[in-house]
């Protein structure tokens, strides 16, 4: 293409030139806002390594936002990026523009992830990206706090309801009228999909579609987890949940003014990190339970890097991401940033337990994780998605009778399934 995409010149672009010039050859790829740093100093180390350069693209914060531009990217069959980053829900619906890259990694470097992870990239035969960490939903609170009121990290969502209450008031009783109960992504946007299929899933009602293709939402199950997050708002979260995403809600745990908080393992990262507030006052479990018998179920948010099929530098891009997901680099983001590998022998390395001791934990949560219907759906999830995040948003926001809003968007959703047929 004579000229970059448009929308590619907004974004930060950072060129890093390798220690060994001489016919370096550039290759260009997209890391995610929330973890660039990491991906710099990754891209840093395989530069010297090599000799090559690499050409960083900043991933809009909600990564909603870069659907467009990929599709974009995609119709244009754009040879501007060669790695990409690959949200687990995107599998299904950016498959044709993806590499096979089945003969471009080595089977031993393969089966040295977690075979759920490798496996949830094979379509039609192919394996189309590589795990890079995995995002399970997790519970992080206040350990300080729940040891000076006596309790116990809650088992399931009422006991969570219950504490974050009585915390939250006590505290502000006791001079912080800035107090919240609890921290979480009530925006209307994928994160909330995320953060009701919890709530659903855990208490037994299923995964909005079952994995034949059956809207499963209207039920007795799924009416009281969605009463119950709305009579969050306002009680133990702040009105303004209605608007948070990933990193609104963090900021409010970090500040120090929240007793619970949901979100994906980067916080003990970013929470832990010298210097701030939380050092030392965090505990982290799985979520809570919705009923006695289920499973916590944190949603399965697993990313992945691809090559594009569009790129004109295969074998190089297939290199760095062989790079990226490898052992080193896996362990070096686990220890400076708190992600959790999908590389199975770092839950077992002395220096990633040392920095993240809760591990163990996160991988029964990992196993216990619930995906969301993307592979049932494949290209149509982004409308389904849609479809429900808007509807959870509405019936959060108290806009009308729980009952009926289900009804109506059990209809919408059926509807969009065939759409997609
Ligand atoms: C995290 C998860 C991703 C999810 C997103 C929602 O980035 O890894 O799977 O779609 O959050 O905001």
């Amino acid at each position: 293409m004579k000229h970059k995409l448009k929308m590619l010149a907004g974004m930060a672009v950072v060129a890093f030139a390798s220690a060994l010039p001489a016919k370096a050859e550039t290759v260009s790829m997209f890391c995610s806002a929330t973890d660039y740093e990491l991906c710099e100093k990754a891209v840093a180390k395989w530069s010297e390594k090599t000799g090559n350069e690499v050409k960083l693209n900043r991933m809009p914060q909600n990564l909603d936002d870069a659907i467009p531009i990929y599709q974009q990217l995609f119709a244009a069959q754009s040879s501007d990026i060669d790695v990409l980053y690959i949200d687990v829900i995107w599998l299904g619906m950016f498959k044709d523009h993806l590499l096979d890259v089945t003969s471009k990694i080595p089977e031993d470097e393969v089966k040295a992830h977690f075979a759920s992870a490798t496996d949830a990239a094979r379509l039609d035969g192919k394996l189309l990206a590589m795990p890079f960490y995995i995002d399970t939903g997790l519970m992080f609170y206040r350990k300080d706090l729940l040891e000076k009121y006596g309790k116990e990290p809650p088992k399931t969502w009422d006991e969570m309801t219950a504490t974050a209450k009585e915390i939250q008031d006590a505290e502000r009783k006791a001079g912080n009228p800035d107090m919240w109960g609890y921290a979480w992504q009530g925006r209307s946007y994928e994160g909330l999909t995320c953060d009701a299929l919890e709530w659903i899933a855990s208490a037994g009602g299923g995964t909005i579609i079952s994995d034949d293709g059956e809207v499963t939402i209207n039920s007795p199950v799924t009416e009281a987890a969605l009463t119950r997050a709305r009579g969050w708002i306002g009680t133990i979260s702040p009105e303004g949940v209605l608007n948070y995403d990933e990193e609104n809600s963090r900021a409010l745990f970090e500040s120090g003014n929240a007793v619970f908080h949901r979100n994906w393992p980067y916080v003990w990262g970013t929470s832990q990190a010298e210097g701030g507030k939380l050092v030392g006052k965090v505990g982290v479990s799985a979520l809570p339970l919705g009923a006695e018998g289920q499973k916590s179920s944190g949603s399965l948010g697993t990313a992945y890097l691809g090559v594009s099929k569009y790129s004109e530098k295969q074998e190089l891009a297939a290199d760095l991401l062989r790079y990226m997901v490898g052992l080193e680099d896996q362990k070096m983001r686990a220890i400076e940033g708190g992600y959790n590998p999908t590389v199975a022998a770092l839950y077992e390395d002395a220096d990633v337990l040392a920095k993240i001791p809760f591990l163990g934990m996160a991988k029964t949560a990992f196993e216990e994780s619930v995906a969301r219907p993307s592979a049932a759906t494949g290209k149509n999830y982004n409308r389904i998605s849609r479809t429900f995040y808007r509807a959870v948003h509405d019936i959060i926001s108290g806009k009308d009778d729980v009952a009926k809003e289900l009804a109506d968007l059990e209809r919408r959703l059926q509807r969009d399934v065939k759409a997609g047929e």
